[in-house]
């Protein structure tokens, strides 16, 4: 009971510290320059629809209700690449920044990526990556960091070709003796 007590503020705070940060973040991705990125765009309305078909696909188990938010608040760092007049894997990111003495340090975190299972192997995934990391870098963000499931060799294979290394393993992330990886990809 005290325990629980004790922790209230503490959780209150971490809210404050996550709302703070969104709040920074947005208006960071806000004034994105945008690049060409040739078949890859920014989420709209009318492709949120295959992107939330695609992450159920994909995630059957996961609310899907923070991918919603996150095509909002951060629309111009969520990316859909279109195939035929259809989108088909989407990458979504938000910005992590970071105060340090005399600046904002700008980091993103790839909140979820996914390829519909009917185009899978096509380098869909690969060019999703490419493109919207080269926005990324044009924009100063630093560093991308991912967790993944280790045992999710698709991504982590598709991870460590673009570049991406291991910097944590984290015991227990997915579940009891599931760990995750902690993956970065420096950009400057
Ligand atoms: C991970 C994912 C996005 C890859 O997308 P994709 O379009 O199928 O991948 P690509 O065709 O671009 O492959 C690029 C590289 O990824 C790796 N890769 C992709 N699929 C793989 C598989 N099934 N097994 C091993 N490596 C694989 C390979 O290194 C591949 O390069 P190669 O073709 O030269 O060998 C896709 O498998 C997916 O949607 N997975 C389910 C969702 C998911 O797990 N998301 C990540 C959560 S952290």
């Amino acid at each position: 009971m005290l325990f629980k007590f004790l922790k209230l503020p503490f959780n209150v705070l971490k809210s404050l510290r996550r709302y703070v940060e969104e709040i920074i973040g947005y208006s960071i991705s806000n004034k994105f320059i945008k690049i060409y990125k040739g078949n890859v765009t920014t989420v709209d309305k009318a492709s949120l629809n295959d992107v939330l078909k695609i992450f159920n696909q994909n995630f059957p188990n996961r609310s899907e209700k923070k991918l919603i938010r996150y095509s909002q608040l951060f629309q111009n760092i969520f990316y859909v690449l279109q195939y035929n007049g259809k989108s088909v894997g989407y990458c979504s990111y938000y910005i992590q920044p970071t105060l340090s003495l005399r600046r904002i340090r700008k980091f993103a975190v790839i909140f979820s990526i996914a390829v519909d299972f009917n185009f899978s192997r096509k380098g869909f995934g690969e060019a999703l990556l490419r493109e919207s990391i080269k926005e990324l870098k044009a924009n100063n963000i630093e560093s991308i960091w991912l967790f993944v499931n280790a045992e999710n060799n698709a991504a982590i294979g598709l991870y460590k070709k673009i570049g991406f290394e291991t910097i944590d393993i984290i015991e227990n992330m997915y579940g009891k003796g599931k760990s995750g990886y902690k993956m970065r990809l420096l950009l400057n």
